[in-house]
């Protein structure tokens, strides 16, 4: 198993090319399943969870050409509607063939995903959304196991869908199985992430009629198929973030390159309130840090609040800004488990239910220190970036799953990081 060895305390400076957003590609991707017809997909990020996807698709039966940052996907012939546990465990979101293939082939098995490291995340509103679409779902060997048969010409009606919560991946499962629904389908609740919107675009190039992107309600009138399309896949403002995080925290100067900020506005107000200077230009932002910070508290909360996937790196800022802050986790219930790390390398840290107390003005110090989840992970980078001595980082694994060249692009711009085995 791979591992990192950083030192810290060495100052940023530079550009970073922002790669791809991860959570848009991997629906996306799928969304391929749609139509027989070829997706081009460019802009998407090389990570473990695009392979994971790939083999899901593959499996299925997807032809897949690849070069760069390009990809092409024709489901043309798909023999397989089974997306097996081996891959379900390793990647939750394979949840999102379950609303594509039911949509155009009538029958899908999808095994449940379990519970995670960061909580039990169930998918009930994808299952209760199906249904009401007039699916007939049941668990069977730990599959779902959806089928339209019994429904007009086998196909899935649209209906009014109000979600009891606000979920990403339920919506696009949503979204795209109601595309080749039969009539309309109104989507309430639903969730306003720059990734659905993203593929929503993808899937109106495709020929979806789709409208209130980005609003609570989005609405989506069926179409007999879709065509083939050409996309570009959107930056990961969660990429972005951890770089401008990294350049606060390391009293640096860093050029984020590929970026439309009014997408991460939350990030960027809460890392201004932090003292650092941030420059917004037309497709970059531009990170100034004296290395002197203030603490910030944050609420973790869907589109446009404050997203969950920063917590654990703003915590790790945190640690070492001035003064006590508090960040509370109202999106999942066991997102702390960066914590105990962190407090290893010296931070003060405590944690009540879902809120985190930190006391901040500390000076970390290298540890080894063990990945458990994927933004975790990147709190530890965060972390070891700025603290003195050497950090070990073991099960890195995770930070490949959403990272694309994390050590390289770290590297450019002045750190010292090594991958070993
Ligand atoms: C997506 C992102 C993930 C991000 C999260 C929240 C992808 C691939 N992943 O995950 O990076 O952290 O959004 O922004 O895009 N819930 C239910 N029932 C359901 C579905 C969700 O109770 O059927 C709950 C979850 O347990 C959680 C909340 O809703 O408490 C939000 O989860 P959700 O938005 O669905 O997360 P994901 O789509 O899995």
């Amino acid at each position: 198993m791979d591992k990192l060895i950083i030192n810290g305390q060495k100052k940023l400076n530079g550009d970073v090319y922002i790669s791809g957003a991860k959570n848009a590609a991997l629906p996306i991707l799928i969304a391929s399943l749609l139509s027989k017809e070829e997706l081009k997909l460019k802009n998407v990020p090389n990570l473990f969870d695009i392979k994971t996807t790939e083999k899901l698709l593959f499996a299925m039966g997807v032809e897949i050409s690849k070069t760069d940052s390009s990809m092409t996907l024709i489901a043309r012939d798909i023999k397989d509607l089974h997306a097996t546990y081996d891959l379900v465990k390793t990647m939750r979101a394979s949840i999102l063939v379950l609303g594509p293939l039911l949509a155009r082939f009538g029958s899908a098995r999808v095994s449940l995903p379990g519970g995670c490291a960061i909580g039990s995340r169930p998918v009930d509103i994808h299952i209760k959304g199906l249904e009401a679409m007039g699916a007939s779902i049941k668990i069977e060997n730990g599959d779902i196991v959806a089928s339209t048969s019994g429904l007009p010409e086998g196909k899935l009606v649209g209906a009014e869908i109000s979600m009891s919560q606000v979920t990403v991946t339920g919506t696009e499962n949503l979204m795209m199985a109601a595309c080749l629904a039969k009539g309309k389908t109104k989507l309430k609740n639903s969730a306003k992430e720059p990734e659905v919107v993203d593929l929503g675009n993808c899937l109106i190039k495709m020929g979806a009629i789709i409208k209130g992107l980005g609003t609570d309600i989005i609405t989506i009138e069926g179409v007999e198929e879709l065509n083939g399309a050409e996309h570009s896949i959107i930056f990961d403002r969660i990429e972005a973030g951890t770089y401008m995080i990294a350049a606060a925290m390391t009293a640096g100067e860093l050029r984020c390159i590929g970026i439309e900020s009014g997408k991460m506005t939350s990030i960027i107000n809460k890392l201004r309130e932090t003292g650092v200077e941030i420059i917004e230009s037309d497709n970059t932002v531009t990170v100034k840090s004296n290395g002197i910070l203030k603490a910030v508290s944050i609420e973790t909360s869907p589109f446009p609040g404050f997203p969950t996937d920063m917590q654990a790196q703003f915590m790790a800022l945190n640690t070492i800004a001035e003064g006590v802050s508090e960040i509370k986790e109202t999106i999942f219930e066991n997102r702390f488990m960066h914590v105990q790390e962190l407090i290893r390398m010296g931070a003060d840290i405590e944690v009540n239910q879902n809120t985190a107390v930190v006391s901040g003005g500390k000076m970390l110090e290298g540890a080894s220190v063990m990945a458990t989840d994927l933004r975790a992970s990147a709190s530890l980078v965060l972390a070891a970036l700025s603290a003195k001595g050497t950090t070990v980082i073991d099960r890195i694994y995770h930070l490949d799953r959403g990272y694309e060249d994390l050590e390289k692009k770290f590297n450019q711009i002045g750190a010292q990081i090594e991958r070993v085995n």
